[in-house]
């Protein structure tokens, strides 16, 4: 019996299968795994040099341990890398930085990063393997709701631009995705309702049945019961498995639609300065609530879908409006054109026709945007 049968016969705990051909890998699911992490990565990859990189919230709280774990089989003599966490760390300045210290340790094309925490360091860490020594293997050890149900999946890497949202990355597949739902435990519950709202996502763009799930079980999930959580995070990384499976690079439209309220919610945080007083989540969560406002004011969508997506962001105290914040339309317009799905200067959006109905919009007119904007 190998580790992960082992594993896999210990209860709640499941893999799901990203399909890549040759860069295929798995997620791992399931509470405790992250004592189990050094076994996984040895059985699947030997006697890899692994460098954990994680953010100065976790290095207490899970990086000693992971590393003295590894150490321990022979894996991890380098100690961890910590970045400050949030945002911000989202730039030339920490790739640099990381990347200098990767130079600095004497890697090789065999060294393998460990992303250890949100999607913060999953988009960094993934976009300095992607390009140190022109593309090194790294693991995602996702430990926010978030990154669990979406960032640490799918291979999209990214720093910001003060003109914008991700627009620095590349396409970078993990090697594999250990995700331990025990870690949500210490996790703040804004950051986990912030995470709540890329859950959501999943049933509005195209499983009905999970939305009415979530409708009823959400607020369980979020009080922190352990198999709601996996179960949650278990159907989200089947449906990104899925897609991604299907439209690695977004150049069909199909994974386009995983940006449902993305084009609000990146301009809402570039007009926040990407600071602490709106989540990627929040923004999310907003945005979403727009993209419905904007399919009913299109006459795509009816009313009561709308309204009952709304009620349910409002229920779970996700926001739903930009109201109060004193925020300029023009401007919010503005980076929105900047948008990586906006195409020779026409705006494009994932719209709906119902809960569970997303598809992708071309040419938006900018004052439907606007009006919707102005909506409480
Ligand atoms: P984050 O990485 O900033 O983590 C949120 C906060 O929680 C941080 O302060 C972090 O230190 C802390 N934290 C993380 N895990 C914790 C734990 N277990 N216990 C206690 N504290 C913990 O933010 P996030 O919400 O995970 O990720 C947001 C980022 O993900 C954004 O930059 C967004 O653009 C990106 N993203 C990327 C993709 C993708 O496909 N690559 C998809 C969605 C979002
Ligand atoms: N989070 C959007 C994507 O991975 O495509």
């Amino acid at each position: 019996m190998n580790m992960l049968d082992t594993i896999l016969g210990a209860g709640e705990q499941h893999t799901v299968k990203v399909e890549l051909d040759d860069r295929s890998y798995p997620i791992h699911i399931g509470a405790g795994l992250l004592n189990e992490a050094p076994g996984l990565i040895r059985e699947a990859f030997g006697n890899v040099r692994c460098i954990i990189i994680t953010d100065s919230h976790l290095s207490s709280i899970y990086a000693q341990k992971l590393h003295a774990n590894m150490a321990r089989l022979g894996l991890c003599k380098d100690e961890p890398l910590v970045i400050p966490a949030g945002e911000q760390a989202k730039t030339f300045s920490y790739l640099s930085f990381i990347l200098d210290h990767l130079f600095q340790k004497t890697i090789d094309r065999k060294t393998m990063l460990v992303a250890l925490g949100g999607g913060v360091m999953g988009d960094l860490v993934g976009f300095a393997a992607s390009i140190a020594l022109r593309g090194i293997d790294f693991i995602q050890i996702p430990t926010t709701l978030l990154a669990q149900v979406d960032s640490s999946v799918g291979g999209k890497t990214a720093i910001n631009s003060p003109r914008g949202k991700n627009l620095i990355g590349a396409f970078h597949q993990p090697r594999m995705v250990i995700a331990d739902v025990d870690t949500l435990k210490t996790l703040p519950s804004r950051e986990l309702r912030s995470g709540y709202a890329e859950v959501v996502k999943y049933g509005l763009i195209s499983n009905p049945e999970f939305f009415d799930w979530l409708d009823e079980k959400g607020k369980n999930l979020l009080a922190g019961k352990t198999e709601k959580q996996i179960r949650a995070i278990k159907t989200s990384c089947e449906m990104k498995a899925a897609i991604v499976a299907q439209d690695e690079r977004e150049s069909t439209g199909k994974r386009a639609l995983l940006n449902l309220g993305h084009t609000f919610g990146h301009a809402f945080e570039l007009m926040a300065n990407y600071d602490a007083s709106l989540l990627h989540g929040e923004a999310v969560a907003i945005g979403m609530a727009k993209a419905f406002e904007l399919s009913t004011r299109l006459g795509l969508c009816p009313e009561r879908d709308t309204q009952r997506v709304k009620e349910h962001l409002k229920s779970v105290n996700l926001p739903i409006s930009i109201q109060g914040r004193n925020w300029d339309t023009d401007k919010i317009l503005a980076h929105m054109y900047r948008d990586k799905k906006a195409e020779n200067g026409h705006l494009n959006f994932i719209l709906t026709r119902g809960i569970g109905q997303a598809f992708v919009q071309e040419h938006v007119v900018a004052s439907d945007v606007k009006a919707v904007l102005d909506m409480p």
